[in-house]
């Protein structure tokens, strides 16, 4: 069972990797980042966040020796990400409102759909996938939080 654990965590990790380097790369970022557009995502959506999510996650996938699965699922990720975002606006939504479901799964669904197009998780890997995401979610923004690098705790 631990393996299984394991195996279905480092399928999914650039995904993990790819959501969480923006929180990181915006706050060193600083001045130097942007807005992908304010009006469209808000402002918790940077280009900052996007490349350097992206590149993270990539090289996760190259040191997992799977360099374009780590690409897609990144790429992936970053675009769920942006897609929740977009959908809150829609709703009128301010930035950084929680949204249960939405906020933990939206760039674990695309990220599954890119990866998709090379590789798909065992079913049993796919439901770890589902109960851990949102689990790991909410305690890494927890310490993000309690690390100042995130408004909300959630
Ligand atoms: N972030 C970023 N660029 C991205 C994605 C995320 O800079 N492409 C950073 C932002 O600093 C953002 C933080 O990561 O505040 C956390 O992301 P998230 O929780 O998805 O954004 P929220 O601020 O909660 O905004 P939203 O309501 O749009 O989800
Ligand atoms: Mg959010």
């Amino acid at each position: 069972m631990l393996k299984l654990i394991l195996s279905a965590i480092i399928f999914i990790l650039p995904a993990y990797i790819a959501n969480s380097t923006p929180v990181i790369a915006g706050k060193l970022l600083g001045k130097y980042n942007a807005p992908i557009s304010k009006k469209i995502l808000g402002k918790g959506k940077t280009w900052g966040g996007l490349i350097f999510g992206l590149l993270a996650g990539t090289l996760a996938g190259y040191f997992l020796n799977a360099l374009y699965l780590g690409f897609l699922l990144s790429l992936g990720a970053l675009l769920g990400d942006i897609i929740g975002s977009f959908i809150k606006r829609r709703f009128g939504l301010k930035r950084g409102t929680a949204v249960p479901l939405l906020d933990q799964y939206d760039f674990l669904i695309i990220a599954l759909a890119f990866a998709s197009y090379i590789k798909t998780p065992t079913l049993i890997q796919l439901i770890i996938i589902l109960i851990l995401t949102p689990l790991l979610h909410i305690s890494t923004n927890f310490i993000a939080f309690t690390l100042k690098l995130k408004k909300e705790w959630w």
